[in-house]
C-alpha cells in the first residue's frame, strides 16, 4: 500500500466532509452499535479507494465521520483481520487513512478470550502490552521499504499503550489491565497453545489490534486499546467446553452498554494533542 493510495482515500473521504477528525477509534467484533451514538456521514468500506472489505461476521464495515460526545472523530464499525486473508499492510490501511485524516489518538476495541485467573465474561481490559507470534515470525505491517517521512524504520514497542491513556480509562471504566496475545487466527487456540501463551504472561488472546497498534505507533499516534472478554480461554484438552462464535456474540451484547457507557465518559476527556 503505497502514500498514493492512502491520499486517494483521504481525497475520496474529503469529498463527503471537511470534518478534520481527532479522534480515531475501531470497534471490533459486534461492538458496532457504539456508532449509533455518533452524528455524522457514514461510508461504506467498499465505496473508499483501497480500502479492505470487512468480511467478518458482526463487522459492518462502515466508516462514519463525525461528532462523538463533542469530539471529531472517525470510527470504523468493523475492522479487518489476517484470518480474512488480508496481508498485515492491507490490515493496517485504514489506520494509516484516519491518521491521514487528521487523528492523533488511535482507542481500539475488540473481543477477545479471557485468561486470568480474575476474568469472566463480560469484563472490559485495558491492554498494557502485547505478545504476537504472528508478528513476531514475520507478519509485522512494517515490514517491507520504509519510507522515513512517514515513521522511524525500527519503532519501539515499549510504552505502545500509552500509560496516561490505560490510566485514565482504567480509572473511568474501573477496569484491570493485561496483556494481549495476538493470533492469526480463525482457529480459534488449542488447549496447549493457551497454556503457553499463560506461562508468558498473557491475560486476553485475540485476532486483532496488534498490527494497527503497530502502525499507529509508527506514524506517532497515542493507542489506548480495550479488550471486552467474550469467552473464557480453554488450557486443558481434557475441558469439556467447545469455544464457539455463538458465545462470543452472547457476550457482546453484556459488553455494549459498558462499552457505550465508558467512551461517553471517556471520548470528553481525552487529552487534545499528542503529549
Ligand atoms: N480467541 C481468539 N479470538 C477471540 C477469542 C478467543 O478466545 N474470543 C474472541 N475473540
Amino acid at each position: 500500500m503505497t502514500d498514493g493510495a492512502v491520499a486517494a482515500a483521504v481525497s475520496f473521504l474529503r469529498g463527503r466532509t471537511a470534518l478534520v477528525p481527532e479522534i480515531a477509534l475501531v470497534l471490533g467484533s459486534g461492538l458496532g452499535p457504539l456508532a449509533d451514538a455518533l452524528e455524522g456521514i457514514a461510508v461504506p468500506y467498499a465505496d473508499i479507494p483501497g480500502f479492505p472489505a470487512a468480511t467478518a461476521p458482526g463487522h459492518a464495515g462502515r466508516l462514519i465521520l463525525g461528532r462523538l460526545f463533542g469530539r471529531a472523530t472517525v470510527v470504523m464499525q468493523g475492522r479487518v483481520h489476517l484470518y480474512e486473508g488480508y496481508s498485515p499492510q492491507e490490515v493496517v490501511f485504514p489506520v494509516r487513512v484516519m491518521a491521514a485524516l487528521g487523528a492523533r489518538l488511535l482507542v481500539l476495541t475488540n473481543a477477545a478470550g479471557g485468561m486470568h485467573p480474575d476474568d469472566r465474561v463480560g469484563d472490559l481490559v485495558g491492554i498494557e502490552d502485547h505478545l504476537s507470534l504472528a508478528v513476531a515470525s514475520g507478519l509485522d505491517p512494517l515490514r517491507g521499504p520504509n519510507d522515513p517521512a512517514t515513521g522511524p524504520r525500527f519503532v519501539s514497542m515499549n510504552r505502545a499503550y500509552d500509560p496516561d491513556l490505560l490510566t485514565l480509562a482504567q480509572r473511568l471504566g474501573g477496569m484491570r489491565r493485561g496483556t494481549y496475545a495476538h493470533v492469526a487466527g480463525p482457529s480459534f487456540e488449542p488447549p496447549a497453545l493457551i497454556r503457553l501463551l499463560k506461562l508468558a504472561g498473557c491475560d486476553l488472546v485475540g485476532m486483532s489490534t496488534v498490527p494497527e497498534v503497530i502502525a499507529a505507533r509508527h506514524l506517532g499516534l497515542r493507542v489506548l486499546a480495550i479488550s471486552a472478554v467474550t469467552n473464557l480461554a480453554v488450557d486443558s484438552a481434557a475441558s469439556p467446553h467447545v469455544t464457539t462464535e455463538a458465545e462470543v456474540w452472547e457476550a457482546v451484547k453484556i459488553v455494549q452498554p459498558k462499552l457505550l457507557s465508558l467512551m461517553r465518559e471517556l471520548i470528553p476527556v481525552l487529552p487534545e494533542a499528542p503529549a
